[in-house]
């Protein structure tokens, strides 16, 4: 049941589109009033039970209305559902820094680690779904123990459900772990006291924007954000590092004074953004996916052009090779100062503006490898020069990917070979040859790397379709145990690495916070 009913619910972005086109929408105090409080009765400090005593991100909000709506009979519609999103993430939200250590979750990475503070809440909790669904959550005391009543009054099966068997659970969540949770992630902190008291930020204006594509590349460009009633519109205007065009515009709302929630289209196809506006305004980091794929999407990285320091924010390359010449821009804000670098490079300007640099860098022949720092004006960076390649490193060392079909896409899993030289400095992603193998005898005796999938010279690997396989043995599915290597060929020599990969099942249930 959860599983369709939560592709209504992950409209939170999609709704960003439609929201407050009627014109005489009440606003989300009035709409809270009217449809909460049938349910929610007054409490002691002229809040209502429950709902004044818990603060969420817009997603968190998000599910619970969902859940308001799905398990209690709660009817509102879209336009109504999002003001009340939009108030309470508003009213009761997090600040910026308590979001902070959870983006992953938010920003829909395929490939995270989510880790506990410890191990029993790992245990207690992380078992069913991330630790980040809670460290995204704040409460008193008291509603942190309502909320372990609300888990086993929902789920009375989860003591001696498959891994709850090693310990008694209500008995310790309710006497132990709620207090811990409570002072973890307690509803009153300076932090929010503070941010929800701060004037907010407005980003109308124009943005450098600089990213990172997984297997595509890096980007660059700007970024024109304008006001549109109680949205905002960007237009995007960006380029690939192969001088590919990456432009299109998005709508999007501001959920809680910085967290930007759009919806839109690049080159065609649709995305979301979600991204973080610093506290000073200044600057938004995030990422951006495809609506259908959210395994595929852009690192992102914008900064206000108004007044920005001399800064360095992106290089088409990050690294020289001792001997060699490379053509090398620099892509920042206010980039009109002297070009200068550390003895050894030998610089030319090709093209200078405050935006872009383009120099061709020499590295000597008999330079000590290493580090080396080029400087325009106060913008400073760092060159590495290499020698020879010693290891190749994947990134991620191992991940998972997902079989697909009918409504269920496959997930994809994305690697990138990363070159060190000796002494384990980091030299760059590389272009590298990509193959996949059984990871061992028991994938070998499967002959899972014949059936899991393909893996492209971009290093993304597609999972084949879903289902029973006849062809298989046992007729089971597609999934598989692989290892993933990247090879690199230099001087005639290949450098190999190697990563794990599991290829694993569909998953149903897709909530905006896993
Ligand atoms: C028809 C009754 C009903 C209505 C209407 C209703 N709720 Fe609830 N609400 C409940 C019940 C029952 C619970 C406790 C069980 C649960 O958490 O699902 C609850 C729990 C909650 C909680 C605590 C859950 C948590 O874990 O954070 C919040 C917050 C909440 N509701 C918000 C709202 C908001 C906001 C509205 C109005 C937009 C609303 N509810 C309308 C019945 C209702
Ligand atoms: C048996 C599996 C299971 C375990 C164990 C579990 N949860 Fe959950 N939890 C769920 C499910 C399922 C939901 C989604 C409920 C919904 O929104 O319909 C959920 C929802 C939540 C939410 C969001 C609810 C909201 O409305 O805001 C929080 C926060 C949360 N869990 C915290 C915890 C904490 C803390 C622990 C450990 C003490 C824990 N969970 C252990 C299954 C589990």
């Amino acid at each position: 049941m959860f599983g369709k009913a939560y592709l209504i619910a992950s409209g939170l972005l999609a709704l960003a589109l439609s929201a407050f086109s009627a014109p005489a929408l009440a606003d989300g105090k009035t709409l809270v009033n009217d449809y909460c409080t049938a349910c929610h009765a007054e409490n002691d400090t002229g809040g209502l039970a429950r709902i004044s005593e818990v603060r969420k991100t817009p997603e968190g909000w998000d599910m619970t209305i969902f859940r308001m709506e799905h398990l209690h009979g709660l009817e509102l519609d879209g336009d109504e559902r999002q003001a009340i999103i939009k108030y309470l993430a508003a009213e009761n939200g997090l600040a910026p820094s308590e979001a902070a250590p959870f983006r992953y979750v938010l920003e829909q990475r395929a490939h995270f680690v989510d880790s506990a503070v410890n191990d029993d809440l790992d245990a207690l909790c992380g078992r069913c779904h991330t630790n980040a669904r809670y460290g995204l959550q704040r409460r008193t005391e008291t509603d942190w123990l309502k909320h372990m009543h609300f888990h086993i009054g929902q789920f009375p099966s989860l003591e001696y459900q498959a891994r709850s068997r090693d310990r008694h659970w209500w008995k310790e969540v309710t006497t132990t772990t709620y207090k811990e949770l409570a002072k973890l992630y307690p509803f009153q902190t300076a932090a929010w006291d503070v941010w929800k008291a701060a004037k907010p930020t407005n980003p109308v204006g124009e943005w450098r924007v600089t990213g990172h594509r997984p297997g595509t590349g890096d980007y660059e460009g700007t970024l024109r954000i304008s006001r549109d009633g109680d949205q905002y519109s960007a237009v995007y205007d960006l380029r690939g590092m192969d001088g590919k065009k990456l432009s299109g515009d998005s709508k999007a709302i501001i959920y809680t004074g910085y967290e930007w929630r759009g919806s839109g289209v690049l080159n065609g196809i649709d995305t979301r953004e979600v991204y973080a506006l610093s506290e000073d305004g200044n600057r938004m980091t995030g990422r951006w996916y495809q609506a259908d794929h959210y395994d595929i999407g852009g690192e992102f990285q914008a900064v206000r052009m108004d007044g920005a320091e001399a800064q360095v924010l992106l290089k088409s390359s990050d690294f020289i090779r001792a001997g060699q010449h490379k053509k090398i821009t620099l892509y920042g804000t206010n980039l009109t100062g002297k070009v200068k670098a550390d003895k050894g490079l030998d610089l030319k300007i090709i093209d200078q503006n405050s935006t872009t640099v383009t120099l061709d860098i020499g590295a000597d022949k008999n330079i000590t490898p290493g580090s080396y720092h080029v400087a325009v004006g106060q913008a400073e960076t760092t060159l590495i020069v290499y020698d020879k390649i010693d290891r190749i490193r994947i990134v991620p060392d191992w991940t998972i990917a997902r079989v697909g079909g009918g409504n269920t896409p496959p997930v994809t899993a994305q690697f990138e070979a990363v070159a060190y030289m000796k002494g384990d400095v980091k030299i760059g992603i590389m272009p590298a040859k990509w193959q996949a193998a059984n990871f061992n005898e028991d994938a070998e005796q499967m002959k899972d790397v014949e059936f899991a999938g393909h893996i492209d010279q971009n290093g993304r690997f597609m999972p084949a379709g879903a289902g029973p396989n006849k062809a298989r043995k046992y007729a089971t599915n597609n999934a598989g145990n692989l290892s993933i290597i990247a090879t690199i060929t230099e001087d005639g020599r290949a450098i190999s690495g190697k990563a794990q990969l599991i290829v694993t099942v569909q998953r149903w249930n897709t909530p905006p916070i896993r």
